[in-house]
């Protein structure tokens, strides 16, 4: 499946993924800019951070209470605000679409 990525300025990249891997480790791979990823996609920093395109949310697994506890750390969370390290690709997700924040901190 390919996911894409929208920097804050625009810039849009398109990155292929593998079934199972986190949205993270796609973006790393593809060294997408904008997603540090600080511990290596252990739910434990909250620099994977981005927003999910509105058109997809409803196709994602609700976050765990982990995730949901760290999410309160991103910058500038929303209502659409995601861990990247938590979101698995599937066949369903193929064509995803995440926006990313100004900032990780
Ligand atoms: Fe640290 Fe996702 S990589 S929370």
């Amino acid at each position: 499946p390919t996911l894409t990525f929208i920097e804050h300025n625009g810039t849009e990249h398109k990155v292929s993924a593998d079934i199972g891997q986190s949205v993270m480790q796609a973006a790393t791979f593809a060294s997408v800019p904008g997603i540090p990823a600080d511990c290596g996609g252990a739910c434990a920093c909250a620099t994977c951070h981005a927003y999910v395109d509105e058109g997809w949310l409803a196709r994602l697994p609700a976050p765990d209470s982990t995730e949901n506890d760290m999410l309160d750390c991103a910058f500038e969370r929303r209502d659409t605000s995601r861990l990247t390290c938590q979101v698995f690709m599937t066949e369903e997700l193929d064509g995803l679409v995440l926006h990313l924040p100004a900032s990780q901190f």
